[in-house]
């Protein structure tokens, strides 16, 4: 029988332990991280190293059996958990980090590295990583550049796909492609690293990837502003921007989210009333000068009438306690029940429109959906969480898209497509562009074997 030969198989190249066949031991591969999306795999493969994901893909590839590449499983698209009788190529043993190159600035990883523990490694090298994010301590870089992951530091340091210097990949067939060591510059050809970025496991398996760091910045300071509207936000975040050089994060979060971050981690509210929006603002600098950043900072909030009261955080533990109403906004959503996770991108100017359209098109289509809203807005990036809608009821999710596409902007900022976004993704990209994708996949792919159902129609 053909199952159990590609269990044969698979178990030839990666050993008996490490092809999980039993429904409990597969579980955890199962269901995304916000518990909406799940299938059943065939089986969970977990490889050691390239050769054997070549192996892994040669295997399926002969049995003509679609596969779900797998990093940390922290995505919120759907992206990377089966969707009915796949093999889950699950990259977390792929978990090497080299030593850093501590005197350029760069490190190469296994797909599975974590990236808290890369991150740990630079800064002891004295650097840093230039993607930062809440699920740092179970996020993969090789899941993070499949999914182009953003996170609260791109309005300084772009997303992952910024960081890449170089990557190594399998694509389907089992042909490895790509290069490690990456170089700074390297203009032959076509950008495959780019084209692999992004691309959501469904054109080849990223296994290791050549890092830029970036430098570290010990120096922080964080302060979170009150205002009085979302508009607010927006125009004092456009101040910071054009005039301190230091910013590192600008991300805006609102009294429903920070209720239910309060309740949720039994936390304090940071000040003695709630306001309608709150900007958590962070600059950064090295060579001992947090006392210059926060005069910087309070100079140019000072100069924004906008700003009702701040709380301002220097030492590590005061930082993390007021980075905590913004972190933990997913962790405290998640337990108020399974979220419908919108994640957009608005021009600046139309973000203030955006947030109004959005509450009264659910107050017309589904008056007893909760929303919480938080984001980049540094950006123009939010997060647009939908509770009390059935995991499997799109329709909501493609109208607050729509209205997204009609305003000019982009109905994935940072997430990705996955499976969640796929039928706003047809509608909102142009013809010609969908064809181009369609075409590099049957030209990568032709099996059609690599994360099937996602992203792009072959
Ligand atoms: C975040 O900004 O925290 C992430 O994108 C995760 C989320 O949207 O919940
Ligand atoms: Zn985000």
């Amino acid at each position: 029988m053909v199952g159990d030969a590609l269990i044969d198989a698979l178990v030839g190249v990666v050993g008996p332990a490490n092809v999980l066949i039993d429904a409990d031991l597969r579980a955890g591969y199962e269901t995304d991280w916000t518990g909406r999306f799940h299938g059943s795999a065939r089986c969970v493969v977990r490889p050691a190293n390239t050769d054997e994901v070549a192996g892994v893909l040669r295997a399926c590839s002969s049995a003509a059996t679609a596969v779900v590449p797998q990093g940390g499983n922290t995505g919120l698209v759907g992206g990377s958990v089966p969707r009915g009788a796949e093999v889950v190529l699950s990259l977390r043993r792929l978990d090497v980090i080299e030593p850093v190159d501590a005197r350029h600035g760069s490190v190469v990883v296994g797909a599975g590295a974590v990236l808290g523990a890369v991150r740990t490694d630079a800064r002891a090298a004295g650097w840093d990583v230039g993607v930062d994010m809440a699920s740092r301590d179970t996020a993969t870089i090789g899941g993070m550049v499949s999914t182009n992951a953003g996170g609260v530091h791109v309005l300084r340091y772009g997303s992952m796909r910024e960081q890449v210097l170089g990557l190594e990949a399998v694509l389907a067939d089992g042909r490895v492609v790509g290069r490690i060591p990456g170089l700074r510059k390297d203009n032959t050809g076509y950008d495959l690293a780019g084209l692999l970025t992004g691309a959501e496991g469904t054109l080849a398996v990223i296994t290791r990837v050549h890092l830029s760091l970036v430098p570290h910045l010990p120096d922080r300071v964080v302060t979170l502003c009150a205002l009085d509207s979302f508009a607010d936000a927006v125009t004092v975040s456009g101040a910071l921007r054009k005039k301190i050089d230091s910013l590192v994060a600008l991300e805006v979060f609102f009294p429903e989210g920070l209720a239910l971050v309060c309740e949720h981690a039994g936390l304090q509210l940071p000040f003695d009333r709630s306001y309608p929006a709150y900007l958590l603002v962070e600059c950064a600098a090295h060579g001992g000068r947090a006392n210059s950043l926060v005069e910087e900072l309070g100079s140019v909030l000072g100069e924004c009438p906008q700003v009702q009261t701040t709380a301002v955080a220097v030492d590590a533990t005061s930082r993390a306690r007021l980075w905590a109403y913004r972190d933990r906004h997913t962790e405290a959503i998640n337990a108020a029940g399974i979220p419908h996770k919108l994640d957009v991108t608005l021009p600046f100017d139309r973000l203030v429109d955006f947030e109004r359209a959005v509450r009264s098109y659910l107050d017309e289509v589904a008056p007893h959906t909760r929303v919480v809203w938080f984001g980049h807005v540094g950006d123009g990036n939010l997060h647009v969480n939908l509770l009390g809608l059935q995991p499997d009821e799109f329709a909501v999710d493609d109208g607050v898209l729509d209205l997204v596409t009609a305003m000019g902007g982009s109905i994935s900022a940072e997430h990705g497509i996955g499976i969640a976004k796929r039928a706003a993704f047809e509608r909102s990209a142009g013809a010609a562009d969908l064809a181009s994708m369609s075409a590099i996949k049957r030209a990568l792919d032709p099996g059609g074997i690599l994360n099937p159902g996602v992203l792009v129609t072959p």
